[in-house]
C-alpha cells in the first residue's frame, strides 16, 4: 500500500508542476499527450484507492489555478467549447444526427485556429469590451490589450449592439521571431503559437502586446443570447470581412457529409502552409434557424463538431544527449535523433531542455523515442516507447559537469537550469561573442560563427576587448583558410566603426543576463557612461529605477563581479567609450516629438538603422504619409510619389538635418 501511495504522490507532484508551467507560465513542459497519460494513471488508481485521494490532486483542481489580475468579466452568453470527431466514423455519426432534424441544408467548414478565443461587445459601433473565454462563463477583462491588435477595428459600420468572437493568434513567422528575439535577450522561450499568443494576452504591459503582433480571425456574431446578427454562417463570415474583419481563406460552404471529408483532406495538406497554426477542422451547421431545434448539451452546441487534425508524430532513435551551453552559462540538453520527417522537415535534433524533463519521461540513450513538434515549430522528445529492450538499456544520468571547460555544473536549490558558471568556458566565450557582435549589438560586419570559433582556439580572442585588438594580428589572419586581403580590411573596418555605438546597444552587447534591449535603454540614461557603470553602486541603481527583483539581481552580480569590472575597463583601454545622448539634446533637436517618413537612402544606413537614428533624435517615424505629419525626411533617392503626397514646407533634406544636428 506504500508503494501505491508513493505513486499517487508522484504522480501528483509532477502533474502539479507541468500544471503550473502550463496554466501559469503559459510554458508546457511535457506534450499534452503525456499530460493525459499520467493523468489517467492517476484517475485509475484514485479509483480504485479512494481513500488516498489527496485534497491537491489535479483531479481534484484541474484549472482552478489563479493567474492573473484582469478584472473577471460574466459572459453575456456563455462560450461553448465543441465537440471532437477525431475519424470520419464520428463525423458520419454526427451528420447522421443532424439529417434527422430534417436539415437538408449545407454546412459551413472553418479551420479551428490554434490560439484562445476572445469575445469583443461593440456598442453603437465602438469597441467597448473584450473578454477572454475564461471557464467559458466567467472570463477576464483584456480590452486595453485587445486594442493592440492591428486587426481588430476599434470601429464598425454596425449600429445595433454586437458580440462577435473569434480566435486571437500569433503567426507561425511572428513566433519564430519572438522566440528569436526572448533567446536574444536570454529571456525563457514559447513553447508554441498559442501559448505566445495566451501569454501576451496576460500581459499588463500593453506596449509588448502591441509589439507581439497578434492577430485575430472571426468566426461568429449575435445581437443577443437568442438572435444571431445574420441568418447563415456563410452570411455572418461574409458580413464579418464586410465590416473590417480578418476571417479564414479557407472557410467554405459544402453541400453534404461526403464533401466536408474531401474538403478536410484539402485543408489538412495545405496545414504547414498557412501563416497561422490549424489543430482541427469545424464543421458547422450552416442555418442558423435550425440551431434551437438540433440543441445543446451543457458543453457543446450539437450543431457543430470539430474534427481533430493530430500533431504528427513519429519515432526515432535516441542516438545521443548532448549540451549546448548559453552565453549565460545555461546548460539546455538536447537529444542527437537517427532521423524523421516531421511535419514538413528532416529532424535529426529535438529539445530535452533541462535534466528534470529527461529524468521525468525516464529518456535513455538507444531507445525508440516519440517525436513531436510543440506547436508544429519546435521538435521535442515526448516519450520513450517502454519495451522490453527499453529496460536493458542504462537509465541518464544528468551532466556533473561542462563538456566544453570540464568546470563543475551548479545547480541552485529551486533552479531547475544547470549553468556552467566558469565565465572563460570557451562554449560560453563563443555564444557570448556571437551576441556582442551581433547586428542589434555592435553590429560588427564579417566574423562569421565559424570565424569566432577559429579565432577562440587559436587564442587570438578571449574576451571581448581582444576584437579590437585583431588588427594586430592581421598578417595571421591572411594565413588562415578563407581570408582575403579585401574580407579583412572590411572586417577591421567595421570593428573600427562599432566603437562609435551607442550606450545602450553596448550595454546590451555585454549579454548580463535577463537585461534585453529596453532595460539597456533605461540602464544607458541612468549611467551616462561606461565609466559610471564600473562604479555602479548599487543603491543608485535601486533609487533609480525599478527594474524588479530578476533583473536586479542580476544587474548588481554582473557590476560587482570584479572580472565583469576588468573587461569593461579592457574596452575602455582599446578605445571603446560610448556615452549616451543626453535628453537635453533630443529636446533640442528640431525632430524631436515630430512625426516624420522618410523617404530614400539615408546616407549608408538601412532602413531600420535610418529608422533608429531618427528616433534616437526624439522622432516619430511612420510609414506612410499621412494629414498629420510633420516632415517627410529625403535621403538620396527619394520616391517622387511620396514628395508629391506632401506640402513643400514639409519636405527636408537630410543634409539640411546633418547641418542643425552634427
Ligand atoms: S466556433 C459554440 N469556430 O475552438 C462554438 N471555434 O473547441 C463556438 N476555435 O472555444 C466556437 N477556430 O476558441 C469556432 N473556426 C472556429 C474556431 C473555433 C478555433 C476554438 C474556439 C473555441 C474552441 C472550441
Amino acid at each position: 500500500m506504500k508503494k501505491i501511495e508513493n505513486k499517487i504522490n508522484n504522480l501528483v507532484k509532477m502533474l502539479n508542476k507541468w500544471n503550473y508551467d502550463y496554466y501559469v507560465n503559459d510554458n508546457p513542459i511535457v506534450d499534452d499527450i503525456i499530460y493525459d497519460e499520467k493523468l489517467s494513471e492517476l484517475f485509475q488508481l484514485e479509483k480504485q484507492y479512494p481513500h488516498l485521494i489527496r485534497e491537491d490532486s489535479p483531479t481534484q483542481t484541474v484549472g482552478k489555478i489563479a493567474s492573473s489580475s484582469f478584472k473577471k468579466t460574466k459572459h453575456m452568453i456563455p462560450m461553448l467549447s465543441l465537440k471532437n470527431a477525431f475519424n470520419e466514423g464520428d463525423l458520419m455519426h454526427f451528420n447522421k444526427q443532424i439529417i434527422e432534424f430534417d436539415y437538408k441544408g449545407d454546412y459551413f467548414v472553418e479551420p479551428k485556429i490554434d490560439g484562445l478565443s476572445l469575445s469583443l461587445i461593440y456598442e453603437k459601433g465602438h469597441l467597448i469590451k473584450a473578454v477572454t473565454r475564461g471557464d467559458g462563463n466567467i472570463g477576464e477583462d483584456v480590452t486595453n490589450n485587445a486594442k493592440q491588435i492591428s486587426n481588430i477595428p476599434l470601429t464598425i459600420n454596425y449600429k445595433k449592439n454586437i458580440e462577435i468572437r473569434g480566435e486571437v493568434y500569433i503567426g507561425v513567422d511572428q513566433f519564430k521571431k519572438i522566440n528569436e528575439e526572448r533567446r536574444n535577450n536570454d529571456e525563457k522561450l514559447f513553447a508554441n503559437p498559442r501559448n505566445a499568443a495566451s501569454g501576451t494576452m496576460r500581459q499588463l504591459d500593453v506596449l509588448k502586446v502591441k509589439q507581439r503582433g497578434l492577430k485575430m480571425i472571426a468566426y461568429w456574431a449575435m445581437n443577443d443570447e437568442k438572435t444571431f446578427s445574420w441568418k447563415t454562417q456563410e452570411e455572418t463570415i461574409i458580413n464579418l470581412e464586410k465590416l473590417g474583419f480578418k476571417t479564414s481563406e479557407l472557410s467554405v460552404k459544402i453541400l453534404n457529409i461526403e464533401d466536408v471529408i474531401s474538403i478536410i483532406k484539402k485543408i489538412e495538406e495545405k496545414r504547414y502552409s498557412l501563416e497561422y497554426e490549424i489543430d482541427g477542422v469545424v464543421i458547422k451547421v450552416n442555418e442558423y434557424s435550425f440551431y434551437e431545434k438540433i440543441g445543446y448539451t451543457s458543453k457543446f452546441p450539437k450543431w457543430a463538431i470539430a474534427y481533430k487534425l493530430p500533431g504528427e508524430i513519429k519515432v526515432s532513435t535516441l542516438l545521443n544527449i548532448f549540451q549546448t551551453i548559453g552565453r549565460t552559462g545555461r546548460v539546455t540538453y538536447n537529444a542527437q535523433l537517427s532521423g524523421v520527417q516531421l511535419a514538413g522537415t528532416w529532424v535529426q535534433r529535438a529539445t530535452l531542455h533541462n535534466a528534470d524533463y529527461i529524468k521525468d519521461l525516464d529518456l535513455r540513450i538507444g531507445a525508440q523515442v516519440k517525436v513531436k513538434k510543440a506547436g508544429d515549430i519546435i521538435p521535442k522528445v515526448i516519450s520513450a516507447i517502454k519495451d522490453d529492450s527499453f529496460f536493458k538499456l542504462k537509465k541518464w544520468k544528468e551532466d556533473k559537469k561542462c563538456k566544453i571547460c570540464g568546470n563543475k555544473l551548479s545547480r541552485t536549490e529551486n533552479e531547475v537550469d544547470q549553468y556552467c558558471i566558469n565565465v572563460d568556458c570557451p562554449a560560453r566565450m563563443e555564444e557570448s561573442i556571437i551576441h556582442f557582435v551581433s547586428r542589434e549589438a555592435m553590429n560588427i560586419k564579417g566574423l562569421s560563427t565559424q570565424q569566432i570559433k577559429k579565432f577562440i582556439e587559436l587564442k587570438f580572442i578571449s574576451e571581448f576587448s581582444d576584437i579590437y585588438y585583431l588588427k594586430n594580428k592581421k598578417e595571421e589572419i591572411l594565413k588562415l583558410d578563407g581570408y582575403q586581403e579585401r574580407s579583412v580590411n572590411s572586417l577591421l573596418n567595421s570593428i573600427e566603426e562599432s566603437k562609435k555605438v551607442s550606450l545602450d546597444k553596448f550595454i546590451f552587447a555585454l549579454g548580463i543576463r535577463h537585461i534585453g534591449k529596453k532595460t539597456s535603454k533605461d540602464l544607458a540614461k541612468i549611467f551616462g557612461s561606461i565609466e559610471a557603470m564600473s562604479k555602479l553602486k548599487v543603491e543608485n541603481l535601486i533609487e533609480q529605477e525599478d527594474f524588479g527583483e530578476v533583473k536586479s539581481n542580476s544587474i548588481i552580480s554582473y557590476f560587482k563581479d570584479e572580472n565583469n569590472k576588468k573587461k569593461l575597463n579592457n574596452l575602455v583601454s582599446a578605445g571603446l567609450n560610448p556615452i549616451f545622448i543626453s535628453s537635453k539634446k533630443e529636446n533640442d533637436s528640431i525632430l524631436f516629438g515630430k512625426k516624420i517618413v522618410i523617404t530614400g537612402k539615408i546616407e549608408n544606413m538601412n532602413r531600420e538603422e535610418a529608422k533608429e537614428y531618427f528616433e534616437n533624435l526624439g522622432a516619430i517615424v511612420l510609414s506612410t504619409i499621412s494629414k498629420n505629419i510633420d516632415y517627410l525626411v529625403i535621403g538620396e533617392k527619394p520616391s517622387l510619389l511620396k514628395m508629391s503626397k506632401v506640402s513643400k514646407d514639409k519636405i527636408i533634406n537630410f543634409n539640411e538635418i546633418k547641418k542643425i544636428i552634427v
